[in-house]
Parts: C-alpha cells; structure tokens; sequence
C-alpha cells in the first residue's frame, strides 16, 4: 500500500477524506497530522481523533501541530464548518490520546526514517506544518514521494475572498514555501473540488448505507451544504478535501496540467491568490501538476463504495 500522512484542519470535508483513506487497502495512513484552520488547533486535534474513532481506527496515531500561522493572526471558518468545525453529526468525545510528539516532528522523523520516494504527503488544510518541517527539514523535498493537497483556484478564483481560496490564504507564506520547495506537487484547487458536489441524491446515497459512518458523512454534508446553497445557490455541497484522496485512489477521474504556480504574500486585496500559469505565458519553470478538472459521477460511486465498506 502507499504510505502516506494526512495534514488536516478537520472539517467535515476533511473528515470526509480521511474516512475515504482509512477505507482503501491501497492506502496505509502512517498517521495524522493536525493543523489550525477552519477551527483553533485544540478543535482540529480533536476531530481528527473524533473521526478515527469513527472509522474504529484508533490504532492511527494523531498529532497536533502548529496552532497558527508562520507570519499572521489565524483566521477560522466556523461560517461554514460550525463552532466545533465538525457540526452536524452528534458524535462522541474521543477516547483516543493525541501523541505526545509535536506533527512537524512526526513529519521529519517518518520522513528521514522511511526510504526515499516512499512517503505521500496530503494537506487538506493551511500549509503550516508542512512549511516549518520544510524550513527546518529541506532534505524532506527530496524524501517525500509527492505533495498532493487540497488549495488554490484559478478559474474558479476564491471562496474567502474573491481572490484567494481558503487553505492557501491563511497562510501564504507557508504555501509559499511549500509551491517553492522543489518537491513534487499535485494541486487539488476548487476548480476540480467545485465539480465534486454532493447532490441530495448523493447524500441519500451516503446515508442509506444506514451504518453509523453513512449516516454521519450524510449529516455532515447536509451541515457543510448549508453555506454553499445559501451562499452560492450550488447544487450541494463541494467535497473539497477528498478529491485529495481520489486522486490517490483513481488519478484517472482527474485531468491537469503541469504549470508554474506562485503565491500571493505582498498584497492585501490579493493575499494567497494562486497566481497559476495555466496558459504558459511566462517562462517560470513548472512546479505543480493543477487539477482542472473531476469526473463526478466517478469519484461519488468510489466515495459511496468505499465508505461502504464500514460496518
Ligand atoms: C478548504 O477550506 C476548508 O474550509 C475546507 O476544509 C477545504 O480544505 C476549501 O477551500
Ligand atoms: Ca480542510
């Protein structure tokens, strides 16, 4: 199975997408790391835990990293994600410890230790912990086998504000680090992740597995698609961070290009703005493979099958 870290800031859609890893054979998740984002750290390393529990894959282990941004105030979606980031579902308090190790140290030491090319790296939130064990690792760009993450637009522009999508400006300038690094990168931006809609037959399709994962992916989904339909009157909600897994599972249901993509750190108005080549008009050397494009109906029926694999 490939190996991999998930980097997340759980999040229903995170959520979503680590319950998508942790049903796939293909995949071994050597463990999660959490990071500030939609909801304060405490939150996210909570709900990570909340869904592994969920899975019944307490065996997993979860860190907790950085609690706030490289050069800024921490700026939250509880607008869209709830109060405790995970609303919806009514869902136990984890049993389940946090590790005692920090997640940027859990990042280099699976890293170092595993071989070259061996390791998947899978942010699903702001890119904060992958930049510190970037900066303090630089060796890491050439041990990990890929960075794929979930972050950025370019046609679809933003859903923070209308220039930036929302992982990336909280943290430009760790994405900045990151996009910089030199390691392989694909890039799930929300002009893929915006296709992934969880239509009501969709949900209906989650929730009939009538197990307590179907019923509690359902509730999160008819949660988080209250912000999209009011806000952007769209058919449901956008399953951003499980393209992430997807595409691991069946990069066949994707398509893209390898472009230059550079951070936005300097301007205020366009602060984390994906400034993403896509019709090659500079020269800047190409640094990631940009996700344009999802075939939904695809990545719903591998969504649906394998969450239904959970008792
Ligand atoms: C991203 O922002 C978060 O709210 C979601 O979990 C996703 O990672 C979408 O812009
Ligand atoms: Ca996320």
């Amino acid at each position: 199975a490939r190996k991999i870290i998930i980097d997340t800031d759980p999040g229903q859609d995170d959520a979503v997408a680590i319950l998508l890893a942790l049903a796939s054979p293909e995949l071994d998740v050597m463990g999660i790391t959490a990071v500030a984002g939609n909801v304060p750290l405490d939150l996210t390393a909570k709900n990570a835990r909340i869904v592994c529990e969920l899975a019944d894959r307490t065996d997993v282990p979860v860190f907790a990293g950085c609690d706030a941004p490289l050069k800024r105030p921490l700026v939250t979606a509880e607008h869209v994600h709830g109060r405790t980031g995970l609303d919806g579902p009514i869902l136990p308090d984890p049993a389940m410890p946090l590790q005692d190790d920090h997640a940027v140290d859990f990042l280099i030491d699976t890293l170092r230790r595993e071989p070259a090319g061996s390791v998947t790296l899978c942010p699903l939130g702001p890119l904060t912990n992958i930049a510190t064990a970037l900066t303090r690792a630089p060796d890491l760009a050439e041990k990990v086998q890929e960075i794929v993450l979930m972050g950025g637009a370019y046609f679809e522009v933003g859903n923070i504000t209308p220039a930036a999508e929302f992982n990336i400006y909280v943290d430009p300038e760790a994405a900045e680090i990151v996009f910089r690094a030199g390691a392989p990168l694909t890039v799930l931006p929300l002009d893929a992740t915006h296709k992934a809609l969880v239509t009501t037959a969709r949900n209906d399709a989650f929730r009939n597995l009538g197990t307590p994962v179907g019923v509690a992916v359902a509730e999160m989904t008819d949660f988080f698609e209250r912000f999209d339909k009011d806000k952007y009157g769209s058919e449901g909600a956008p399953l951003h961070d499980p393209c992430v897994t997807a595409y691991l599972l069946r990069p066949d249901l994707f398509s893209g290009r390898e472009i230059n993509v550079e951070i936005e750190t300097v301007s205020d108005l366009t602060r984390g703005m994906t400034v993403a080549d896509w019709w090659g008009v500079t020269d800047r050397p190409r640094n990631a493979r940009f996700i344009g494009d999802v075939e939904p109906d695809g990545f719903f029926a591998l969504l649906t099958d394998r969450l239904a694999t959970y008792a």
